[in-house]
């Protein structure tokens, strides 16, 4: 499948690679990849394929849905980004939590996931309710990521993500 990424300036393509550096110093320092990895899964996990709506526009910046209760301790992921954040003001901040993510799988050892810049930022955070329940079976699961249209190989995939999981959290059924 040929996928059409937007393009960015050159300006823009540097300021990625720096604020790349700094994201490293960042995370490694206050060990918090898994941290990171969640905020960016948590912004992107609300995008809706047939309303277009929710996704990784970075409105995890704002309180309302910092404030679901699936977002419980990400406002310390987006305290901490900020310091660098500021330094880049021609970064969009749905950038930079995505950019923030892959940094925190490259850091522990996993897989470098190319990063494709270019997402806009959205005015308005996503309604609550659209990330998957840890209480809630198979069915459940397919559900919220059909609604990202995403498959059943794309949730044993994503899982994945748990690998940086500290507690004993997983998903059984
Ligand atoms: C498949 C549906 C998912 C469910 C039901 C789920 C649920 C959860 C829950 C309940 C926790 C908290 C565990 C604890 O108490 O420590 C957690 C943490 C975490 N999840 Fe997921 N998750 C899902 C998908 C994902 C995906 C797709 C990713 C990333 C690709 C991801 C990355 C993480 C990470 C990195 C943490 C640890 C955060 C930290 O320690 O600060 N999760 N998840």
């Amino acid at each position: 499948m040929t996928k059409n990424y937007p393009t960015v300036s050159e300006e823009y393509s540097k300021a990625v690679e720096k604020a790349k550096k700094k994201l490293r110093s960042l995370i490694a320092e206050k060990s918090c990849a898994p941290l990171m990895l969640r905020l960016a899964w948590h912004s992107a996990g609300t995008f809706d394929v047939k309303t277009k709506t929710g996704g990784p526009f970075g409105t995890m910046r704002y309180s309302a849905e910092l404030a679901h209760g699936a977002n419980n301790g990400l406002d310390i992921a987006v305290r901490l980004l900020e310091s660098i954040k500021e330094q880049f003001p021609i970064l969009s901040y749905a950038d930079f939590y995505q950019l923030a993510g892959v940094v925190g799988v490259e850091i522990t050892g996993g897989p470098e996931v190319p990063f494709h810049p270019g997402r806009e930022d959205k005015p308005e955070p996503p309604p609550e309710g659209r990330l998957p329940d840890a209480t809630k079976g198979s069915d459940h699961l397919r559900d919220v990521f059909g609604h990202m249209g995403l498959s059943d190989k794309d949730i044993v995939a994503l899982s994945g993500g748990h690998t940086l999981v500290r507690s004993k959290f997983q998903i059984v059924s």
